[in-house]
Parts: C-alpha cells; structure tokens; sequence
C-alpha cells in the first residue's frame, strides 16, 4: 500500500515547538521524533498541551517557536499546499470526534475522501473501514444517535480513509471497552507494519502498552 513518496527523513519532528494562548502556556517547548512506521504513545498530565502538539503537527494551529516536519512537509511560516497536507498526508482522530452530525457514520467516513478518491473507491474503502471498526450496523445512523465508543471508531476510520502517511489519534479509546481497543490497536500496529505511522495520545495502558515506544511531556509553566 502506497502511502506517497517523500523522503527519508522521520515522519514527525518537531524541534523546539510550543504555543501559548495568551499569558497561558498551552505547550512548553518539545522536541519530537518519530520514525516511519513507529507507533509512539504521548502522555502528560492534562492542560500539558497534548491536544494542541495534535493540531499544531495536523497544521491546523501554528506554533509560536520551532520547527515542525510531518510527512517530508515543512509546516509553520510560509507552509504551502497545507490543504493537500491535511486532506492527503496526515489523518486525526480527534479527542472529541469532530463528526459531522448531520451525516452518517458512513457518509461521514466517506467525506473525507471527496475529491481525493472516485466514488467507487470511496464506497469501497469506507465500508472496509467501517466493516473493521466492527460498525457495519451503524453505519446509516447519525452521529447524536450513536455512543460514545461508536463515534469513536468513527472518527478513526475517518482518519484513516485517506490512507494518510502519518495518523495522529487523540484518546483514541478512551471510551472503547476492550474488545473494541483491541481492533483499534490492531488497525494501528498493522498500519505501522504497513509502512504507516501513528502517533496516539492517550492514558490508556492497553495502548501505551502496545505501541512501540512511551514519550511523556512535562506539565507545562504558568504564564510569564
Ligand atoms: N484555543 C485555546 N485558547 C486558550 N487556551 C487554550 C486553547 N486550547 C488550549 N488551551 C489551553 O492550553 C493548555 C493545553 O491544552 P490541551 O488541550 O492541549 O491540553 P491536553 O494536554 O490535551 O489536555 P487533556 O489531557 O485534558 O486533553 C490548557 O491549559 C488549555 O486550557
Ligand atoms: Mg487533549
């Protein structure tokens, strides 16, 4: 499975990179590398800036310093063709889902590949996902009417329909009981045998115990 052609760089590295909101520190500086085909879990305590360090690698916040190279992409000041990056060379699962509620699971795993795949392939792929998320019988049902886990799986097999070199979950079982974890983490240690990389942030033992490699961020200062 082909998942584009860059270069051989580390598929995430982020040196020196933080953000604030204000006098708050969102994200104290960090450096970051992770490998192709890596499978690294990020912890910290909560408000540390996992969340944002997700954005800020997705592009879709900036950081205030440092560098940041996702996927052979240099992102930050200047960054070009960062559409094509977020739709074709990183995929999110984001901590609170971000579905759309007005479409259904299947329609909304399928959006994310309108104008990236022909409609046959979208059809195809979104019912492979949906068939390995163990949601093939909710796939006509709509967001608000589906649990928390459900959306869940979801929003992961929206981040994954692009077949996106480089896959940033945020808690991405956190509301999965252990069978569903388990396919998760599954999909996410074939996708790295695969070539692929997953970068998950999460408090969950079942998948730090599982990925590759446990990198911890500090608690971030206050103000000044
Ligand atoms: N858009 C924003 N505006 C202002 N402050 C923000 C914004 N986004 C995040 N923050 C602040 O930045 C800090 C880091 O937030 P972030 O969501 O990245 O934390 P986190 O590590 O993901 O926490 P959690 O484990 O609870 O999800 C927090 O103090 C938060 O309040
Ligand atoms: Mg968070």
């Amino acid at each position: 499975m082909s998942r584009g052609n860059h270069n051989d760089g580390p598929a995430i590295e982020a040196r020196g990179v933080s953000k604030r909101y204000g006098r708050t520190v969102a994200l104290a500086p960090i450096d970051l590398s992770v490998a192709r085909g890596e499978f690294v879990v990020l912890v910290g305590p909560s408000g540390c800036g996992k969340s944002t360090l997700v954005n800020m690698l997705g592009a879709l916040e900036r950081s205030d310093t440092g560098v940041i190279e996702v996927a052979g992409h240099r992102l930050g000041r200047g960054a070009r063709h960062l559409n094509h990056f977020r739709r074709m060379e990183v995929g999110i699962a984001f901590q609170l889902h971000n579905l759309i509620p007005r479409l259904t699971a299947r329609e909304n795993v399928q959006a994310a590949m309108l104008g990236a795949a022909r409609r046959r392939d979208r059809v195809e792929r979104s019912e492979e996902l949906l068939d390995a998320l163990d949601l093939t019988a909710r796939a006509n049902d709509r967001p608000p009417t589906l649990s928390g886990g459900e959306r869940q799986r979801v929003a992961i097999a929206r981040a994954l329909a692009n077949k996106p070199p480089v896959i940033l979950a945020d808690e991405p079982t956190g509301s999965l009981d252990d069978d569903a974890a388990e396919l998760v983490i599954d999909i996410f240690k074939e996708w790295c045998l695969e070539g692929g990389t997953v970068l998950a942030v999460s408090h969950d033992p079942r998948l730090s115990s599982a990925g590759d490699r446990v990198v911890t961020i500090p608690v971030a200062a206050e103000g000044g």
